[in-house]
C-alpha cells in the first residue's frame, strides 16, 4: 500500500507515543521506509532503541549531533521524505509549528521542510479545547497541514473527551489516502448526518439521539477517496469534517430541501437520525407551565428523505440508508430496503447496552439486493472506510 514511500515520523512527548511504536510497525508492514525523529520529551515515553529496532533505521534526536550532521544534515533530512508525520503532535509542537520556532531538531525540520506535513494531535481534553490550541489548529490547517484525529474517548489522564491520538490504523489510512488513488475524484456525493430538531416552541424541541459520528466519518472517508462531498447535518455533537461542503440544518424539512438542492449526485448516504414526526403547530411563544392543563401536542409526519431520494426524478445512482434497530435487526432492515426503495442498507443494533449510540464502534450488516454481509465490530472510521471503498467499487 505504501511501498517505496519515505515517511519521516516525528514522535512528540506524550503518553500516546507508545502507539507510535505500533504506527511504525504498521507503516513498515505497508512497505514504507520510516525515518524516526524523537523529541527530547518523546524520549521520556519511548526509548530510542525500541524506535530504531521497529523502524530498522537510525533515530535522529539532536539538532547538534555531529555524527548526524556528517551523515545527513538536518536540512537534507527535512527534505528526504515524501511526507512528514508528527505523531503524537503535542500542543507544544503545534504551537512551535504555528510560531515558526526552531529550537530543536523536530521543530527545525518542520520549519525547513518543503515536504507535506500531517499531524496526529494527542493531548489532554482541556489542552485540546483551549482557544490557543484551536487557534493553532486553524492556522496549521490554513498552512496546508493535514490533521488526523484526535479521537474522542477515555484518556490516560482519566478524563473523557477529544484528545486521544487517532489509532495507528487510522493514521496509516490517512497516509494511504494522502498518496492513494482517488477513485471517487470527479464524483459528487451527498451525506446526511446528525439528528434533526423539531421545535415545539421557541425553547423546546423533539429529536432523536445521534452524535453524528458515523455520518461524519463516512463524509471524511468519501472525501479521502477524492469525492466532492456535500454534508447536510443536523445539530450533531461531533464537528463536521474538514474539506467538505457543510450545510447545517435544524429540521427534517430543512434537511430535505438541502439534500434536494444538492442534486444531482452520484451517491446519497443517509446517515441522519431524522425525527419521524414534527409538531404540527409550533407555538410562537414559550409554552408556560401551570398556565393551563398539560399541553396536548399534535404531530405531523415528516418527509422521508431517504425514500424521497430513492424515488426522485434525479435519483442518485446509489442510494444508501441506515437502519438503527433494537431487535430482529437484519429482518427489519431487509424490509426497510424494499420499502424505501434504496440500494443498500447498513443495519445496526442500537439496543440499550450495544454501546453503539454515541460510542466509538459500530457493528453493521450490509444489506444489498444480493444478500447480507456481516461486518465485524469496527471503529466507526473503519466502517466508513469500508463503505467508501465499496461505494468506489460499485461506481467503477
Ligand atoms: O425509517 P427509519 O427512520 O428507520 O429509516 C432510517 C433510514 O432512513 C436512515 O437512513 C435515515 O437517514 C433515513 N430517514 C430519512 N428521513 C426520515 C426518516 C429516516 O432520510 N424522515
Amino acid at each position: 500500500m505504501l511501498v517505496g514511500k519515505r515517511i519521516t515520523l516525528i514522535i512528540g512527548g506524550g503518553i500516546a507515543a507508545y502507539k507510535s511504536l505500533d504506527l511504525i510497525r504498521q507503516l513498515r508492514r505497508a512497505g514504507a521506509a520510516v525515518t524516526p525523529v524523537l523529541t527530547r520529551s518523546g524520549r521520556e515515553f519511548v526509548t530510542p532503541l525500541s524506535v530504531a529496532a521497529l523502524a530498522e533505521a537510525q533515530v535522529h534526536e539532536d539538532l547538534f549531533d555531529l555524527k548526524d550532521e556528517v551523515e545527513m544534515g538536518h536540512i537534507q533530512l527535512s527534505r528526504a521524505s515524501d511526507l512528514i508525520v508528527v505523531a503524537p503532535a503535542t500542543a507544544n509542537l503545534m504551537a512551535l509549528m504555528v510560531a515558526g520556532l526552531a529550537d530543536d531538531l523536530a521543530s527545525t525540520l518542520l520549519l525547513a521542510t518543503d515536504t507535506p506535513v500531517m499531524i496526529a494531535p494527542a493531548m489532554n481534553v482541556r489542552m485540546w479545547q483551549h482557544p490557543a490550541t484551536q487557534r493553532n489548529l486553524a492556522q496549521l490547517r490554513a498552512d496546508g497541514v493535514e490533521v488526523v484525529g484526535p479521537d474522542v474517548g477515555h484518556m490516560a489522564c482519566g478524563e473523557h473527551g477529544p484528545g486521544r491520538m487517532a489509532e495507528p490504523a487510522a493514521i496509516v489510512a490517512a497516509i494511504a489516502a494522502h498518496f492513494g488513488p482517488r477513485p471517487l475524484a470527479g464524483q459528487k456525493v451527498l451525506v446526511t448526518s446528525g439528528p434533526t430538531h423539531e421545535p415545539i416552541d421557541p425553547v423546546r424541541y423533539i429529536a432523536n439521539r445521534s452524535s453524528g459520528a458515523q455520518g461524519t466519518a463516512i463524509a471524511a472517508a468519501l472525501r479521502d477517496l477524492g469525492a466532492e462531498v456535500v454534508f447536510v447535518t443536523g445539530p450533531a455533537t461531533v464537528p463536521p469534517p474538514e474539506g467538505v461542503s457543510v450545510q447545517k440544518v435544524e429540521t427534517a424539512r430543512e434537511m430535505l430541501a438541502a439534500t434536494e438542492s444538492a442534486l444531482p449526485v452520484a451517491v446519497a448516504v443517509c446517515a441522519a437520525a431524522v425525527a419521524d414526526w414534527r409538531v404540527t403547530q409550533e407555538a410562537t411563544q414559550k409554552m408556560k407551565k401551570g398556565a393551563q392543563d398539560l399541553p396536548v401536542i399534535e404531530f405531523s409526519e415528516n418527509p422521508d428523505i431517504l425514500a424521497t431520494l430513492a424515488t426522485h426524478a434525479r435519483r442518485p445512482r446509489l442510494v444508501i440508508g441506515f437502519a438503527a434497530e433494537t431487535e430482529n435487526v437484519v429482518a427489519h432492515a431487509r424490509a426497510k430496503r424494499t420499502r424505501k426503495g434504496c440500494d443498500w442498507i447498513l443495519a445496526n443494533d442500537v439496543s440499550h447496552g450495544s454501546g453503539i449510540m454515541g460510542g466509538a464502534e459500530n457493528t453493521v450488516h450490509l444489506i444489498t439486493a444480493d444478500g447480507v454481509e456481516d461486518w465485524p465490530r469496527l471503529p466507526k472510521p473503519e466502517v466508513a472506510r469500508r463503505l467508501a471503498q465499496r461505494i468506489a467499487e460499485a461506481l467503477a
